[in-house]
């Protein structure tokens, strides 16, 4: 069978929304930096690339893949744009993947772009005819699993179910910022780290190379200083520490076959062994990994035991903690460099940012398989392993 290698990887560093580095960059500009990137890292010459797929959650129903294919001159590269909200940018990569494991497309460029910043404000027609405000829903919006506020449906459900107190969630907050700190202090993310020159609103030029959501100095005794997000709630115990950031960033990773790679004299990085999504209802949208998880590594023919690192993504800090207890999985191989509620959780972008992620830490450690998941609102959930060459 035709393999999908990994042959470069690149992401911006993540910006705080609204308040950070990037408030001055849109998704398209913010994609606009890392595909360059990431084809340059690849050796691919451009004229090889077949599809350029990029997840986008608020931009507006355009497809910035196209527009950005146009703007850095990948004609041949017709462009996808891909929506399955906190698990776009993963599953940008899993069709890059099945295209090319299919022995369709050769050379993919997938990932996501995200600027919450930067968000488009949609309008929808009323029965006045008057032209309203208006989001697209992820889901029906009910008591139990409200549409827009995902710190209930998310958040507060998946601890609820899995019967998880605040200390629970804060001490893997405190965890999750340690970890992303540390692989900050220690270089970790150098090489994956595509820098920007950026200007500021004040018209000051800043060199942006390094995530700036991570907050030192996170001690339990502070989190649980900090006020709920739903005091009304029993036993409640979402912060806006244990929550996921609101960010802005890219990601991107180049795709070929393995064929191509050797034709070609490119050293893969990583290969992609298996991919899987999961849905359920809406209201346990927390608990999806525990679903998707075990279907990939069952299409890969791989246990738990098999996987050295896992990333599943903080939406809040009760996802990666009930899925650690309701599969058994050792708390210590997972978010290894931390993830949303620490590096921050540029929707779209941050399957793509995963991945780019846990090649990095695989080759780091020497590690040979990995496994990122992540919920996604609505009731979905997406894992994909990753094995290293
Ligand atoms: C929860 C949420 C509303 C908080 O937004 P916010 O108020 O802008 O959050 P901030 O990061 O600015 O934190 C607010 C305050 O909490 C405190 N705080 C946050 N993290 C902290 C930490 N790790 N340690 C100590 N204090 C912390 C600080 O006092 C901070 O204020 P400051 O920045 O002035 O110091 C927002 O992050 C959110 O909506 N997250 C969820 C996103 C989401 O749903 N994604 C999809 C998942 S399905």
């Amino acid at each position: 069978m035709t393999e999908a290698v990994i042959v470069s990887t690149a992401r911006t560093a993540i910006g705080r929304a609204r308040k950070g580095s990037l408030v001055g960059l849109d998704a398209f500009e913010l994609a606009e930096a890392v595909v360059p990137g990431v084809l340059e890292r690849s050796g691919v010459p451009a004229a090889d690339v077949d599809d350029l797929v990029l997840a986008e959650s608020y931009q507006g129903g355009g497809v910035i893949a196209r527009n950005i294919a146009v703007r850095l001159g990948l004609l041949g590269a017709s462009g996808l744009a891909t929506n399955r909200h906190c698990a776009g940018g993963l599953s940008a990569v899993t069709i890059a993947a099945g295209s090319i494991r299919a022995g369709m497309d050769k050379v993919v460029i997938a990932g996501g772009t995200e600027s919450l910043t930067n968000a488009a404000r949609s309008t929808k027609r009323d029965a006045a005819g008057q032209y309203q405000p208006w989001m697209a829903p992820s889901h029906p919006n009910t008591p139990e699993a409200p549409a827009f506020d995902m710190s209930i449906t998310v958040g507060e459900n998946t601890a609820r179910e899995m019967s998880l107190t605040r200390r629970d969630v804060d001490e893997w907050t405190v965890y999750t910022q340690e970890r992303a700190l540390a692989s900050i202090d220690s270089g970790a993310f150098v090489d994956e780290i595509i820098p920007l020159d950026v200007t500021r609103p004040d018209g000051t030029t800043i060199r942006f190379d390094t995530d700036e959501h991570p907050r030192r100095g996170t001690t339990l005794e502070r989190l649980a200083a900090l006020p709920l997000l739903h005091p009304e709630l029993p036993n409640a115990t979402v912060t806006a520490a244990n929550a996921a950031g609101l960010n802005d960033a890219a990601a991107a990773v180049t795709l070929t076959s393995d064929d191509y790679a050797s034709v070609h004299g490119l050293t893969p990085l990583a290969r992609i062994r298996s991919w899987a999504t999961a849905g359920l209802e809406p209201a346990l949208t927390g608990l999806a990994p525990t679903l998707a998880i075990p279907r990939a590594l069952d299409r890969a023919g791989l246990t738990l035991a098999d996987i050295d690192l896992f990333e599943i993504n903080e939406a809040f800090c009760a996802v990666p903690v009930a899925a650690i207890r309701k599969l058994g999985i050792r708390p210590e191989i997972v978010n290894v460099n931390g993830s949303g509620a620490s590096l921050g959780h540029p929707i779209a972008a941050t399957g793509a940012r995963m991945v780019v992620t846990m090649v990095g830490e695989l080759r780091r450690r020497g590690a040979a398989l990995g496994c990122v998941s992540m919920c996604a609102g609505g009731g979905m959930g997406a894992a994909m392993i990753i094995e290293l060459i």
